[in-house]
């Protein structure tokens, strides 16, 4: 039986000739072609900075440090994430507080972050989960309203937009991640979109050390010293992962058009069959195509998931609520039943193949097994 991988990436020759330059010349670290890819990556946002990191996770820690969250700070998220969104917060010192997240699409409900903020909180952190930006006109209103900064978790919204805008348009940063899995990947590697100058200078030092030079700048002719003025982490993208970066980047409209093919032959197959639910597209959503994921009943999800993979499907579930991971739970205190809706999905759902490579045949095979799993034959 042949497998249809859970993911399959689509480097191709374009990102390893560039790679094979890149290796052969003198910088592989921090250097010309980072530079290129935030550059191509602000122009893509239609905004001006973007800084390149080594993850979604370090992206979203640095902009928490660069809106000056520490520690005694709340920050409101979802509990329907990947489990880097929260630990992010911790790592910037600082309290995650869930809100629990809307039924018809899975992203976080805003009515439940009004009712989170307290005195404590110093910013709002939404998820546009599997490609769906969350309303963000309505987390920009809680935030001016109660002077909250807005850190967007894009890590799955890259070509998402919210009445016509981006992400980073909407928040005063927004992180992305180019894990293994993700639209555009070297692998791994992040980025944080800034709108504001002075935060996008101190991101550049807080992504190395505090450094007030790269090592570019300080090799680039005669030695330079350099001084550091601050803490930093070492985050810093390198020019290995910008040059695949750069050219996935070129490839993202192709690969976008592919997707929702893909997602249309699914939602196709799925909508009408009693017992598979898919979530609901907003009117003011461009949806990025992300993940496709199902819902079925609850009782016949984990069986499902066997099935599928014995049929050679690979299949995911996004996401187990991180509020009942161990960690989360004995730190917290959580417990079933606190964020109902979220446990609803993860108890539910079901995430299947969804990348370009996929053809139609294998999507007309995974849609026929799918169906015949839930009626059960
Ligand atoms: C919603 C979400 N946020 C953040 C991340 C973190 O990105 P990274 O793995 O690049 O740290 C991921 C996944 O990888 C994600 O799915």
């Amino acid at each position: 039986m042949k497998k249809i991988e859970f993911f399959k990436h689509n480097i191709g020759d374009e990102e390893i000739e560039r790679l094979n330059k890149v290796l052969r010349s003198l910088f592989i670290t921090t250097g010309d072609e980072v530079a290129t890819f935030e550059q191509d990556l602000a122009e893509y946002l239609d905004l001006s900075h973007t800084v390149g990191v080594t993850s979604g996770t370090a992206a979203m820690h640095l902009a928490l440090l660069a809106a000056g969250i520490g520690s005694g700070d709340e920050v409101i998220t979802t509990p329907l994430t990947f489990i880097g969104t929260a630990n992010s917060i911790l790592m910037a010192g600082a309290t995650p507080v869930l809100a629990d997240v809307e039924k018809s699409t899975g992203n976080i409900n805003p009515e439940a972050v009004e009712n989170a903020v307290t005195s404590h909180t110093k910013a709002i952190l939404p998820v546009h989960l599997y490609g769906q930006m969350c309303d963000m006109e309505k987390i920009r209103k809680i935030a001016d309203k109660h002077d909250l900064a807005i850190i967007e978790d894009a890590a799955h919204s890259l070509e998402g937009k919210w009445n016509g805008k981006n992400s980073g348009h909407w928040g005063d940063y927004a992180c992305f991640s180019f894990y293994a899995t993700k639209n555009i990947t070297s692998g791994e590697g992040g980025a944080i979109s800034v709108k504001s100058e002075e935060k996008y200078e101190l991101l550049k030092k807080l992504r190395l050390h505090g450094f007030d030079k790269t090592a570019a700048d300080r090799y680039t002719g005669y030695f330079k010293q350099y001084d550091v003025d601050i803490l930093g982490w070492k985050y810093n993208m390198d020019n290995i992962h910008a040059a695949i970066l750069i050219e996935q980047l070129k490839k993202i409209d192709v690969m976008y058009t592919r997707r929702s093919e893909i997602y249309t032959k699914y939602h196709d197959a799925f909508s009408k069959i009693e017992g598979i639910e898919l979530h609901t597209i907003r009117p003011e959503a461009r949806h990025a195509f992300h993940l496709i994921t199902i819902l079925v009943d609850p009782e016949i999800r984990d069986g499902a998931l066997t099935e599928l993979q014995n049929r050679g499907i690979g299949v995911s579930i996004n996401f187990h609520p991180l509020h009942l991971m161990t960690y989360y739970r004995e730190k917290y205190g959580y417990k079933h039943g606190m964020f109902p809706i979220s446990e609803e999905i993860g108890a539910r759902t079901i995430s299947l193949p969804f990348y370009p490579e996929l053809k139609n045949e294998e999507i007309e095979y995974i849609t026929e097994c799918v169906k015949d799993i839930v009626r059960g034959s």
